[in-house]
């Protein structure tokens, strides 16, 4: 009987000291984590420059599902960046006006606010200044300013929008405060409470062993002093291949990143490092959208960035990790878009007839 109690105490104690030593490490883990990462916030954050009001919101989401915007009728900002789709297009490269295959993968849309500039060279400086470039882009959606302002004032609860969303403005419909109100909608597209961010905030049980194991390797094999912050990664630029270039397959030869946009010679190659949030609703990866596979992304990642051969198991618990990356995605109601009027111009055609 005794030895019997004796057995069954030190089997207790035995149980209590493994959960003690587990509970130091996931504490050892999440403090850890906290240095390199931050939660996604729950409330739409702050923009530079452009107050994030509902009228302005309303309006933005308008303007980024209406394919008037583009000169063909038939592509908006949700083409390419479906908001049914993790905020991308899942096309290797994106396809715009006459079918035109672009040069890069689109990038998600969500949580795009928190990077520290736009593009995959970061030559948009903000969500205002990029909204911009699609929207003329001759392989995108191929319009004007004027075009844009032509047609939207053509529409009369455009005019009336614009003038609620910019008060005492002499001339509100105008192409910048398209840009602003798109901004403020996307400021919008956040994807809080993902598993990772439930994690951070201390709830260490709601990841299981392999995607803390996959977050331990995340950190200590390097990953994260190149992806980090509020977005894993989007804040900062290095080389595509700092130690081994990959195949021209994957870093075709005439898209040199940052080099085009700063003429510096050591920019060559360089690109923003890619943000992971929702990674795993936006295959395929990198700019040239040539990797469907995310384990296959990650190992890429392994001996291009890290000069390492990471083996099928820390892949697989890395990819493990990274899918715990995936969020909330924000509810968005489809808008209904103004009728046409007489002055609105008529759609271009985008192909020969
Ligand atoms: C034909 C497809 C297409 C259309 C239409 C399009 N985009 Fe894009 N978008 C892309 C591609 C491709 C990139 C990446 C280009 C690059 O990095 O050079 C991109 C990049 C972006 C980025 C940068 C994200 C990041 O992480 O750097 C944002 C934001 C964005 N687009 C918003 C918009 C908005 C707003 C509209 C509508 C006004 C729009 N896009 C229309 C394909 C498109
Ligand atoms: C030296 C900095 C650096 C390191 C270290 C690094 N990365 Fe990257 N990562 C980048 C850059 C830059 C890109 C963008 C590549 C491109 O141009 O397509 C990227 C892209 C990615 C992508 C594709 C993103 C997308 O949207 O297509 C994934 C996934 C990724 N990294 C995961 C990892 C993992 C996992 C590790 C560790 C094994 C890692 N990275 C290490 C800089 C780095």
């Amino acid at each position: 009987m005794f030895g019997k109690a004796t057995g069954l105490c030190a089997v207790f104690a035995a149980t209590m000291l493994a959960a003690g030593s587990v509970a130091l490490a996931d504490d050892a883990l999440l403090n850890e984590a906290k240095e390199y990462f931050k939660p996604i916030p729950s409330v739409v954050p702050a923009v530079k420059d452009n107050a994030v009001t509902h009228e302005k919101v309303e309006l933005g989401k308008m303007l980024f599902f209406d394919p008037r915007l583009s000169s063909s009728g038939l592509i908006s900002c949700n083409t390419c960046h479906n908001l049914g789709m993790g905020g991308d297009d899942n096309l290797e490269t994106s396809i715009g006006h006459g079918w035109q295959k672009g040069p890069r993968n689109a990038p998600t849309v969500l949580n795009a606010v928190f990077n520290i500039a736009q593009f995959w060279d970061g030559r948009a400086e903000d969500l205002k200044a990029q909204a911009k470039g699609p929207v003329q882009a001759g392989v995108e959606m191929a319009s004007t300013p004027k075009r844009v302002e032509t047609t939207l004032k053509s529409l009369p609860e455009y005019v009336e929008r614009f003038t609620r969303a910019f008060p005492g403005e002499a001339d509100p419909v105008n192409f910048d405060n398209m840009a602003k109100a798109i901004e403020a909608f996307e400021a919008t597209l956040i994807t809080p409470a993902s598993r990772f961010d439930q994690f951070l905030e201390g709830n260490v049980a709601v990841l299981n062993d392999e995607e803390k194991e996959g977050l331990q390797l995340f950190m200590s094999k390097g990953c994260a002093s190149c992806h980090n912050g509020v977005n894993v990664g989007g804040d900062g630029y290095y080389p595509f291949g700092v130690v081994e270039k990959p195949g021209a397959d994957i870093l075709p030869a005439n898209d040199k990143g940052r080099f085009a946009v700063t003429q510096t010679a050591d920019e060559e190659y360089v690109f923003r490092a890619g943000p992971l949030r929702n990674i795993a609703l936006t295959a395929p990866y990198f700019h040239s959208g040539m990797v469907w596979d995310l384990e296959q992304a990650v190992a890429i990642m392994g001996t291009a960035q890290l000069g390492e051969d990471l083996s099928p198991e820390e892949t697989k618990a890395i990819t493990a990790f990274l899918k715990t990356l995936t969020g909330e995605m924000p509810t968005v109601t489809y808008p209904v878009l103004p009728v046409e009027t007489a002055d609105t111009p008529r759609p271009e055609a985008m192909i020969a007839k």
